[in-house]
């Protein structure tokens, strides 16, 4: 397989997973071709060897495991690979009442979620998706996802005549400049926002008789596209993770002949601190692991002799201000999955684990980088040291290289996430 075919599949992933719930919705539909039996938190698991599972919560997690072909006995040198991934990016949340005028202009207003650059959101066609929580007419409580998937709302810049310093000192008050264009106000009747979204799901064959809540975001439809001369890169909206989640959710799947045991957790709320239901500092990844292995000292043999690969976005060295990125550590687009570490475990990787991702590269034939920060810069931070350290697992945290992380559109090399594949799928499938 080349990796422009590998791509094909990682674009339509991506155009797919406006959100947290959308990916977790086409993970578990690539599972769920791919053999694996969905299990549902509240039923009983009768779980066989070398099999395929996966198991959601929330809508906005998701974990994928498979059995090994002597599961559930446990030896000395069991272990399961494990891999860590989040669902969620930076976005703009709508508010729960969030329709207001002003001029003759209809908005809504919105939070910011997570840590988005947000001058990108300013002019962009934006559109509109998540879940919805409605009642029908026999008062039946239901979840459905929704997209609008065509762009429905905006965010136009204040011209430059307006303010002269918008170029050199861009602040941008998120109560007060964010709100999104949605309508011009008409005099034959008053909107009412829930209504409207009653009306999108009527559209949508359901029979809604009342819209109670929602969790919607706004993101870019615009679909991943080529870019450079020879199209080495490519740019996409929420790269930062989609990347990771398809990469290890691929291998999983390519590797599942293979019957190893595998440990697929991808969480959501990483971008806002993963304190949650679905999120890494929180129970799912544990409840799951001790259903499949109910025996505590099972437990604990196994992660005594596994490893968990932790992936998420890396910095790649900006061309325009290398200056940020410490001399003996350029990372640069398609040169390799980048390693990650950090003095103070901001990264959870630590010289062993370093070592033996290596390793898997070298036997992948996959080329690897090291990143560390400069050390008069902070480091951000990702799911492995939180998971690592809940679980007491050997981590190491890897991840393509990356330009705009953040952005509402982010960049990476036309390899790079075909890298990270190669580099899994190894891990995945070594016996
Ligand atoms: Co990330």
């Amino acid at each position: 397989m080349s990796h422009k075919t590998f791509n094909v599949d990682l674009f339509n992933f991506i155009t797919s997973s406006p959100t947290s719930y959308h990916c977790v919705d086409r993970l578990s539909k690539l599972y769920k071709e791919a053999g694996f039996t969905h299990l549902k938190e509240n039923t009983v698991w009768n779980l066989k060897a070398g099999t395929g599972y996966y198991v959601k919560r929330d809508n906005g997690a998701i974990i994928a495991f498979t059995t090994s072909p002597g599961y559930p006995e446990v030896n000395d040198s069991s272990s399961v690979c494990f891999l860590g991934a989040h669902t969620d990016s930076p976005s703009l949340k709508i508010k729960p009442a969030p329709f207001s005028y002003t001029a003759g202009l209809g908005k809504l207003g919105v939070e910011v979620y997570g840590g988005p650059i947000l001058a990108t959101w300013f002019d962009r066609n934006l559109a509109i998706a998540g879940r919805i929580n409605y009642i029908d007419t026999q008062n039946h409580f239901h979840t459905v996802l929704y997209n609008s998937s065509t762009p429905i709302v905006y965010i136009p810049s204040l011209a430059i005549h307006l303010d002269r310093s918008k170029n050199n000192d861009n602040h941008i008050n998120a109560q007060t400049h964010l709100p999104l264009l949605l309508l011009q106000k008409s005099s034959d009747n008053e909107f009412n926002f829930n209504e409207w979204l009653l009306d999108e799901l009527k559209k949508k064959d359901l029979s809604p008789a009342e819209v109670l809540s929602h969790d919607l975001f706004c993101y870019d439809p615009l679909p991943p596209q080529y870019i450079g001369k020879d199209e080495e890169f490519f740019n996409a909206h929420r790269l930062d993770n989609l990347a990771s989640c398809f990469a290890g959710a691929k291998a999983l799947i390519d590797a599942a002949e293979q019957r190893r045991a595998c440990f697929f957790i991808c969480n959501d709320h990483e971008e806002i601190g993963s304190t949650s239901l679905s999120g890494a500092d929180g129970s799912f990844a544990m409840d799951v692991f001790s259903r499949v292995y109910p025996i505590p000292e099972d437990r604990q043999r196994i992660k005594y002799n596994s490893l968990m690969i932790s992936m998420d976005n890396a910095h790649a060295t900006h061309p325009n201000y290398a200056d940020r990125s410490d001399d003996n550590h350029f990372i640069e687009l398609n040169k390799g999955v980048v390693i990650k570490t950090n003095s103070k475990l901001r990264y959870a990787t630590n010289s062993v684990t370093s070592g033996f991702f290596k390793l898997t590269c070298k036997q992948a034939d996959v080329p690897f980088q090291e990143f560390v920060m400069r050390s008069d810069l902070p480091c951000g931070s990702t799911i492995g040291p939180v998971t690592s350290a809940l679980f007491g697992i050997k981590t190491v945290d890897v991840g393509i290289p990356s330009l705009a992380m953040h952005s509402i559109r982010e960049l990476t090399g036309s390899l790079d996430v075909f890298h990270l594949y190669k580099a899994i799928l190894h891990f995945v499938s070594r016996t």
